[in-house]
């Protein structure tokens, strides 16, 4: 299969900066994922590996951990933007303590979480972590349900700054009001941290209207939909599931409250060099928070130039925070669009997305107009590609300029 992707921010001819922040009345104010939260969670690449016996270089431990924060900050990911190092499941003891808290398993976490999260702050990042609405974490750990109060405590006393709440082993139909009361125990502690809620996947998978209003009061961000996996076929599912409920909970999404596509997986094994760029595009466009899980001490360089394009993560991270579309397709060519800043006279500029799934590996260019994708500013447009390496992409912006201009 061949994918190829541009993202090309179309900029506008006369520059008159106007940020305009957009927000819904009722939404949740903490102060926090004023843009899409980035940074590095285990799950999609280590999954539930607690053999640190055999795998000591895989298994969810305090020394991966420590390993992903040193190399976000070595391997430049810091610099442009990735800040949370962020535990998924199976960090926990069988049990909970003596007091009834929350204990990391004392093997694999020997210095516990405290430590753990003052190392990633010393580090100048930000620590989260994984728990469970319901009774059990979906790898069968202790949830919360029981006990939400005390563990939202924890979390605080912990210096947690990001917690991730699951929803296995839980009634699908509680999790509206669930979430909302753990959210509370979080803001009761006075600790901001930054609300990462799953209920909607959930509800999806049961074919339940979902209520968007109540995600943006809750939450800063939810998870749509299914886990993502190492493929091409479950990032473009994922895309095609995005572009498909657009209309419906698009506009829920901004400073605060985002729609969550789950992690990226550039630098694995499944995308090719292609596919990870059409990734990180779509993510772009639809205002997805960055959250990678990957090996990032041994990162092809390629995919690390992917994961800190700074122009394509300025487009993510654009304070407007309006989340794009799939706008137009065309003969298995899709173009997404995501307005953005600078605004002048009232007219965004746009950042483009062409995302070709196209199996015949032509070789020339197709061509769109301006029109056709929704970009009408009688002052036309300036363009910049923000793959510049990519010689054949350059030139199909070229021609698409030069179209414009002549009409
Ligand atoms: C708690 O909620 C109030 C009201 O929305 C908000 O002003 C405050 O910043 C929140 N505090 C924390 C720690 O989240
Ligand atoms: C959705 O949630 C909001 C906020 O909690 C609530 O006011 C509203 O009644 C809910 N809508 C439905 C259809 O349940
Ligand atoms: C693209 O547009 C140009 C100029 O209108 C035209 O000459 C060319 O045939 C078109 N190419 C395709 C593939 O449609």
């Amino acid at each position: 299969m061949f994918q190829s992707s541009m993202l090309t921010r179309v900029g506008l001819s006369f520059l008159l900066p106007v940020v305009y922040w957009l927000g819904q009345s009722h939404c949740l104010d903490n102060g926090l994922a004023l843009t899409p939260p980035m940074g590095w969670m285990a799950w999609q690449r280590y999954r539930c590996n607690i053999d640190c016996d055999n795998y000591p270089d895989e298994c969810i431990s305090e020394n991966l951990f420590k390993r992903m924060a040193d190399a976000l900050v070595s391997e430049g990911y810091k610099d442009v933007g990735y800040e949370y190092v962020i535990i998924d499941d199976c960090w926990l003891e069988n049990k909970r303590g003596a007091n009834g808290r929350l204990e990391p398993d004392k093997k694999r976490f020997p210095n516990g979480i405290k430590a753990l999260s003052d190392y990633v702050h010393s580090k100048g990042l930000k620590f989260g972590i994984y728990e469970d609405y319901g009774t059990k974490t979906c790898a069968g750990f202790p949830g919360v349900i029981d006990n939400m109060k005390l563990d939202a405590q924890t979390f605080a006393e912990w210096e947690v700054d990001y917690v991730k709440l699951d929803g296995c082993y839980a009634s699908v139909f509680s999790m509206d009001e669930g979430y909302r009361e753990f959210g509370k125990y979080l803001n009761e502690t006075g600790r901001p941290m930054v609300y990462s809620c799953s209920l909607p996947a959930y509800q999806e998978e049961r074919k339940m209207q979902i209520n968007f209003t109540n995600l943006a009061e809750v939450c800063n961000l939810w998870r749509n939909y299914d886990d993502i996996d190492d493929s091409w076929y479950s990032v473009s599912t994922i895309a095609n599931y995005f572009a498909t409920k657009q209309d419906l909970w698009t506009q829920y999404a901004g400073p605060g409250h985002w729609n969550d596509p789950d992690m990226l997986i550039i630098g694995n094994f499944g995308l090719s060099y292609e596919q990870s760029k059409a990734q990180m595009s779509i993510w772009a466009i639809i205002a997805a928070p960055l959250i990678m899980s990957n090996n990032l001490q041994n990162m092809k360089p390629e995919f690390k130039e992917i994961l800190q394009n700074k122009k394509i993560l300025a487009i993510d991270q654009d304070p407007l925070g309006i989340q794009g579309r799939r706008i137009y397709v065309e003969k298995n060519i899709e173009t997404w669009t995501r307005p953005v800043t600078p605004v002048a006279e009232d007219k965004y500029s746009y950042a483009v997305a062409f995302v070709s799934k196209r199996t015949d590996g032509r070789a020339f260019p197709y061509n769109v107009t301006l029109s056709n994708i929704g970009l009408t500013n009688p002052y036309g447009y300036k363009f910049e590609d923000l793959f510049p390496d990519d010689v054949s992409n350059s030139r199909r912006a070229r021609i698409l300029e030069r179209r414009h201009f002549q009409r």
